[in-house]
């Protein structure tokens, strides 16, 4: 899908070559003397048409107006949560409608959050999953043009990220809705290199030899019950000069989770194939990094595998060696995420990060805590909490801040071990995030639980492509303030802090 903005007034709009136009209209709206104005002006006057976000009123063949199809669409004040709203409510339409080419006209002038509302609601309203099916009905919406009142510089930059963010959570989406069978540790680690020939990145993939080598004992407990062979996929973008910390991501990989020995329940089980999400969305971040080539060093770690079990499966009771040197009593061999995070958190401590986050569809406690709006925070650091929810409040993909109290931790303790695997039910997902903290103590560290969030049962059962736009926001955001303290040469050569 190509997306463009342009400025656009609505006589222009009425001028527009697209099959359809989508006009949101918000309070305040002025009418001028066009067709558009004169119709938009009569429906609201006999209330046909609402400000009301999401009230949408369609027309056809409308006189003075090129496109065959008009959607009028109330705004409400045009707030980013309106624009969401109201992009959502007639998407439908949109798509039912097989439209090819189409404009949304902005009656207001939108914030930054709002405008990227519109392009990630069209995307989200316009996608469809294709890779499985044998007659598939692809995408019909080819061209999306952005109308909006006024165009400078800054509103141009917000279009280029959100149009970046948008390819970024398609492919993660991509990656995620797969099935198991066709998004093995191998599939992602092709698909990770494949994403790498592409732009300034460098990927490296290690396997079980390689993996072995490092001493991940835990990450390879968990494979250990699985015929398709791991994968550790080691993704490198350098925008920024060598010497800069990165920023890494690490995403969990789990292929699929069966529970392994201390198996889960048949019932919506297929949903595991899900437990990839992280992994998909440090792919998605990296997509989007590579159209938006900002000025920051990113590191993606994707440790990658199943969880099945098997005659040669981890046992409950059974003690690993962790990269780290501490052991681990694995009691639930469902609670496999943090056992392959761990190590994976070990081996970003070579690249002297300036913050490790990682992402995981960690725990279902998670989702009873934090239902599907907010993926679950967890910081050892409160300046880098404060950034990855600022990032989420930006990006609309939002996120909440949970405790890590030591006493949380009294559950792991161990008889035979360092340190257990899992600990009672209560707090499922701190006791979660705390066994993760032992595993980051040389670096800013943060969590983001997206149990609740990364996909949607149901009906609607498919990928959200999150948390992408909250990770790419937050990249941005760390490149242009690193850009500010960069030394800067005076007229005198010497170099000077800004
Ligand atoms: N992948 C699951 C977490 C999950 C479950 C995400 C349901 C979304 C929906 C994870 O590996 C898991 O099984 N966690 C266990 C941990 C427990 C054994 C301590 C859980 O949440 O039940
Ligand atoms: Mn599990
Ligand atoms: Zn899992």
């Amino acid at each position: 899908m190509n997306f463009e903005i342009t400025p656009l007034s609505l006589s222009g709009a009425c001028q527009d070559k697209s099959d359809a136009l989508i006009v949101l209209v918000s309070e305040g709206f002025k009418p001028g003397k066009d067709a558009l104005s004169q119709l938009i002006g009569h429906a609201l006057h006999v209330k046909d048409l609402e400000f009301k976000a999401g009230k949408v009123l369609p027309a056809y063949l409308a006189p003075g107006i090129h496109a065959a199809r008009v959607w009028l669409v109330g705004c409400g004040q045009g707030s980013a949560n309106n624009v969401k709203t109201a992009i959502a409510a007639v998407m439908p339409a949109v798509k039912l409608a097989q439209v090819a080419n189409l404009t949304v006209v902005l009656t207001s002038s939108l914030d930054a959050v709002a405008l990227q509302a519109a392009v990630q609601g069209v995307a989200d309203g316009s996608y469809v999953y294709t890779t499985t099916l044998s007659k598939p009905t692809p995408r019909k919406l080819k061209k999306v043009r952005l109308g909006v009142p006024a165009l400078n510089a800054a509103t141009q930059t917000v279009f280029d990220t959100a149009v970046a963010t948008v390819s970024g959570v398609e492919l993660a989406k991509e990656w995620a809705n797969r099935p198991a069978n066709h998004a093995t540790p191998t599939l992602l680690a092709q698909a990770a290199q494949q994403l790498a020939k592409s732009a300034k990145f460098t990927c490296q993939v290690l396997g079980p030899k390689e993996v072995a080598k490092l001493g991940m004992g835990s990450f390879m407990s968990v494979a250990q019950g699985s015929r398709e062979p791991l994968r550790f996929i080691v993704l490198q973008y350098h925008g920024a000069p060598k010497q800069q910390a990165p920023v890494v991501l690490v995403g969990k990989g789990i292929t699929f989770d069966t529970g392994g020995i201390s198996m889960k329940p048949a019932a919506e089980m297929d949903e595991m194939k899900f437990d990839m999400s992280g992994a998909a969305s440090v792919l998605g971040v990296f997509k989007a990094l590579g159209q938006l080539k900002p000025s920051i060093n990113v590191v993606g770690l994707i440790p990658a595998c199943e969880n099945m079990p098997d005659g040669l499966a981890i046992k409950p009771g059974d003690v690993v060696t962790s990269m780290s040197g501490q052991t681990i009593e694995i009691l639930n061999t469902d609670a496999e995420g943090r056992l392959i995070l761990c190590d994976a958190l070990t081996y970003a401590e070579r690249f002297k990060p300036a913050a490790v986050i990682d992402i995981a569809t960690l725990t279902g406690a998670c989702m009873v805590a934090l239902g599907a709006v907010r993926s679950g925070l967890f910081a050892s650091n409160d300046a880098l909490a404060a950034s990855l929810s600022h990032a989420g409040d930006q990006a609309l993909d939002l996120c909440w801040r949970l405790p890590l109290d030591d006493d949380y931790a009294d559950g792991l303790k161990s008889n035979f071990a360092d340190v257990a695997n899992v600990g009672g039910r209560a707090g499922g997902a701190i006791t979660a995030a705390k066994f993760l903290q032992r595993f980051a103590t040389t670096f800013p560290w943060a969590h983001l639980d997206i149990a609740g969030t990364a996909w949607k049962n149901g009906a609607a059962k498919g990928a959200t492509g999150r948390p992408v736009g909250l990770l790419l926001q937050y990249i941005l955001g760390q490149a242009s303030s690193r850009a500010i303290v960069k030394p800067r040469k005076d007229k005198t050569g010497a170099s000077k802090r800004a």
